[in-house]
């Protein structure tokens, strides 16, 4: 989680962070230079006086940064007996060994001992205005619940329970469930596919799988046991499949299956985190379940999606659950901001302290929407970087000091214990500032992965091959004059037109400026000339009527203007929408197929949100290419 400043800034970062680091760190505005009043444990932490030393001394001495957080903030059944035994160079990464604490009892036991009516969860259901809440003692009680079921079931420690659920309480409660009971959880995005889903039961060699009857996402019902049924004639393995209830229809169970009775819960108030993000990504695991749950805050459950049933959906919950941060991804943003301020000025937002955004690069048009509009020019935005296998946030404009500058677009600071470096092409770490590279970390960090499951060998090439001694993010960085990092994109995600190395971010953030355009994806392809060649997809705002090659004509100015003639796009394709996962992720992969023509090289769809956007897409990239013909 994004840690605080903590201090008595308009800026202020994450109240459950704040409120549990206001405890764990003893946060005081007056005395926020004192290191151990901001932070208690670092009182035998020498020479450490305010905040720019405590993260100095995070990095240099990481071991004592680490064992004190660890000691303070977590309940260990066992302590551990050594920080950490890393070797990066190796791929070997191991934390706190000799520890042993449940992740289930941190996340709510400690919580129930001193605050049981507490709400834990807020579940922002599909149908608008239906929110349930959920106190951290009836979360407790329902896990263990079903903590004993899964137990009464044969489900024993070191099984892997496959969730294919939507977002929704009982998801969160299986997971916990599983953590307690010392089984592996493989929560599997309810958006996949009967293929997608049992290559995944296949690869965790799950026996038991958790699902619900059925799915409701923006009004529309997805047959979720239909599919799991599917999955399973090609899952010998499972041998019970639990089927909670989401909506009254009943479905057709089959020996295998075991219904799950229902809960009844009570509503209370309470203090509000609101990450938007599905339990079936990274982001939902860290920042919707475990770093709330860990830190005793309640958090909301996001069931439907930002246009259902209008645009002005996750202002309306703003409002209506009093949410204090918003933590979102760039594309609903760019989606939100197509449809006008109308939809946000309608509600009372004065309850919202900090916005965060995830996932890609957020471009400078939606930044500033974000921070004017939904942010009243009063929340700070935080442009939070960090991937799967980091655990976390790893680089983020706070905390740091309340004042300290928060630049359009920018991850900006690393976090504590982070050690970014840059690379260049030969290997070598880059120590000038103004200078771009392979963004890499030098140091490890408790939050990392430690492998990839039933695969060490692609984790160490993938991860640790590349820039030996390092951990290689696959992401490309700038370093700006201040020493502040911008992410430019996977880099992968780099074209190259005549020997000019460019990253699509940076001429999509180019193209996004321009009023009429809502959103864009830029590719390259083989261009027999130049190497590579640089293909537009651009989706316009709402109710703009405009004659395409006048705009093209204005688009290539733009870039041509901002960046280099080289840059400038060779086609632009305006589109309706772009094909994205549910996650928000722009399918990359899938547009530069088309824009190959390798129709028969699009791979597996079954993450995309709206496989008819392909269709629409390929059938664009046709016209284009017979109007450039004729
Ligand atoms: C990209 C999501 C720019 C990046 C938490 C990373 C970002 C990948 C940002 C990880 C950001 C994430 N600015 N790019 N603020 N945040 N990314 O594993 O390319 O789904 O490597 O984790 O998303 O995606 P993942």
């Amino acid at each position: 989680m994004w840690l605080p400043c903590g201090c008595t800034s308009k800026y202020v970062a994450s109240s459950f962070a704040r409120r549990t680091l206001a405890s764990y760190l003893h946060v005081s505005g007056r005395s926020r230079c004192n290191v151990a009043a901001f932070m208690p444990e670092a009182a035998g932490l020498e020479g450490v006086s305010g905040r720019a030393a405590l993260r100095e001394l995070s990095v240099s001495n990481s071991e004592s940064f680490w064992a004190a957080v660890a000691r303070h903030r977590l309940c260990w059944s066992t302590p551990f007996h050594t920080v950490q035994d890393c070797d990066l160079s190796r791929g070997k990464i191991k934390w706190f060994e000799g520890g042993k604490l449940n992740v289930s009892v941190n996340c709510l036991d400690r919580h129930v001992h001193t605050c049981p009516e507490r709400v834990a969860l807020i579940w922002e259901r599909d149908e608008r205005g239906s929110e349930m809440k959920y106190t951290y003692g009836e979360l407790l009680e329902m896990t263990c619940r079903l903590g004993n079921l899964l137990r009464r079931h044969g489900v024993k420690r070191g099984d892997c329970v496959t969730i294919y659920m939507p977002t929704c309480p009982l998801a969160v409660a299986s997971m916990l469930a599983c953590a307690r009971i010392g089984a592996a959880h493989n929560v599997v995005f309810a958006g996949f596919s009967a293929d997608a889903l049992a290559e995944r039961i296949r690869d965790a060699q799950s026996s038991t799988v958790i699902t619900v009857n059925q799915g409701v996402r923006g009004g529309k019902v997805t047959e979720l046991k239909k599919t799991v049924d599917t999955a399973m004639q090609s899952c010998p393995t499972v041998k019970q499949v639990f089927v909670a209830m989401r909506t009254d229809n009943p479905v057709t169970m089959t020996a295998r299956d075991i219904a799950m009775e229902e809960y009844v819960f009570s509503y209370h108030d309470g203090d509000v985190f609101g990450c938007v993000a599905d339990i079936g990504w990274i982001t939902g695991h860290s920042y919707v379940v475990y770093g709330p749950l860990a830190n005793g805050a309640t958090t909301v459950l996001f069931e439907s999606t930002p246009i259902y049933p209008d645009p002005g959906r996750y202002w309306d919950m703003v409002e209506r659950l009093k949410i204090n941060q918003f933590y979102g991804a760039p594309t609903a943003i760019r989606l939100l901001l197509k449809y006008g301020d109308q939809w946000v000025n309608k509600y009372d937002r004065s309850t919202l302290k900090t916005l965060g955004s995830v996932g890609e690069p957020i471009n400078t048009e939606a930044w500033e929407w974000y921070h004017r509009v939904v942010g009243d020019g009063r929340c700070p935005v935080v442009d939070t970087w960090w991937q799967t296998e980091t655990g976390g946030i790893c680089i983020a404009p706070r905390p740091s000091d309340p004042d300290a500058e928060i630049v359009p677009g920018m991850a900006m600071r690393p976090f504590f214990g982070i050690n970014p470096v840059l690379m260049d092409t030969e290997g070598e770490v880059l120590t000038s500032n103004n200078t771009s590279g392979a963004l890499c970390m030098a140091q490890p960090w408790p939050g990392m992965a430690r492998t990839i499951h039933n695969n060490h060998q692609r984790f160490i090439d993938t991860y640790f091959q590349p820039y030996p001694g390092y951990f290689f993010t696959g992401d490309g960085a700038y370093r700006s004059e201040e020493g502040y990092y911008q992410i430019t994109g996977r880099l992968d995600d780099v074209i190259n037109v005549s020997g000019h190395r460019i990253g699509t971010a940076e001429i999509e953030d180019v193209v996004n400026q321009c009023p009429a355009v809502a959103e864009s994806a830029v590719v390259g392809y083989t261009h027999s000339i130049k190497g590579q060649g640089v293909y537009a997809f651009v989706v316009l705002k709402k109710g703009i009527d405009v004659q395409e090659a006048d705009l093209s004509r204005q688009l290539n100015g733009m870039v041509s203007e901002k960046i280099a003639k080289y840059a400038s796009p060779d086609f632009i394709q305006f589109a309706k929408r772009l094909p994205k996962t549910r996650s928000g992720k722009i399918m990359r992969r899938v547009l530069r197929k088309v824009v190959e023509s390798d129709l028969e090289g699009l791979g597996d769809l079954s993450t995309l949100d709206d496989p008819a956007a392909v269709q629409e897409i390929i059938q664009g990239h046709e016209k284009l290419l017979s109007k450039n013909r004729s």
